[in-house]
């Protein structure tokens, strides 16, 4: 078995997205039997890419120029869709980022387990998202998609307390926000033959995605406790310093509060 830092950094320079997401949920697997059994696998070391390996295809488009389609049409569900499946792609790499990136951090292992369970996760959700797809007559690269998604991992590429804020509990924690309202577009789409699979899979995510701002908030409070630093005043300081602009409202209060992220951590930053 393959040191855990060098299966994130296999991942992470694997392009074709069905091939990241099987390669990941393998390691995941390898992973949690060996844990299952008492074991605790080598962490060792890796150098991951600044930026992971993605396919070709889609095209990556400067968020304005990405085009706008109403959501109450066939069309506006599948680009919402598109949308969603190049997130969970983006959240794959992601959680082996920070896996593979801190490694001079010492953590303990459960620090390990969360994200390699994150990230088995997220991958399943991409495989599930690029099912609706291919389900509609479309595939993951028949639209173009939003550049820039990884600029949170490169700013925070020294900063392990800084990428735990920004990454799960200011974006991850974004999509507790929004995925209800996603849901609902389904919902009414009764006459869409593949809606009630994207309602299916949307609620997986909806589910899952609780537990992964639920491990950054743990581990964020976990190091500044070893720091001795106020949360609060921490995570402010530092989603102002990498977080370019102000969190949008209306909160999803009580998800996020079953994930550990208490108002006065969010509603400081808002508008
Ligand atoms: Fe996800
Ligand atoms: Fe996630």
């Amino acid at each position: 078995m393959l040191p855990l830092a060098r299966m994130a950094e296999a991942v992470l320079t694997t392009a074709d997205a069905r091939d990241k997401t099987a390669l990941s949920r393998r390691h995941a697997a390898a992973w949690h039997a060996a844990r299952a059994e008492g074991r605790l696998p080598e962490i060792g070391t890796a150098a991951p890419p600044l930026r992971p390996a993605r396919p070709d295809k889609p095209d990556l488009l400067a968020p304005r120029d990405v085009p706008r389609r109403r959501p109450g049409t066939r069309e506006g569900r599948l680009a919402l869709l598109h949308a969603v499946a190049h997130i969970e792609l983006n959240a794959v790499d992601l959680h082996w980022d920070i896996i593979a990136r801190f490694t001079h951090v010492p953590m303990p292992s459960g620090f390990y387990d969360d994200w390699v369970r994150a990230a088995d996760e997220e991958s399943k959700h991409f495989n599930l998202v690029a099912d609706c797809l291919e389900a509609m007559g479309s595939h993951y690269g028949a639209l173009p998609a939003h550049a820039g998604m990884w600029r949170a991992a490169e700013d925070t590429r020294d900063d392990l307390m800084g990428r735990l804020a920004v990454v799960p509990m200011v974006l991850e924690a974004r999509g507790l926000d929004v995925t209800p309202t996603m849901i609902e577009t389904f919902r009414k789409a009764k006459d869409d033959p593949a809606a009630a699979q994207a309602v299916a899979a949307l609620e997986v995510i909806y589910a899952e995605e609780v537990h992964h701002v639920a491990y950054g908030s743990k581990w964020f409070h976990f190091l500044c406790g070893r720091e001795n630093a106020d949360p609060k005043d921490a995570f402010h300081g530092l989603v102002r310093h990498y977080f370019h602009g102000a969190l949008k409202p209306p909160f999803n209060e009580e998800k996020r509060a079953e994930a550990g992220l208490p108002p006065d951590f969010y509603w400081p930053l808002a508008d």
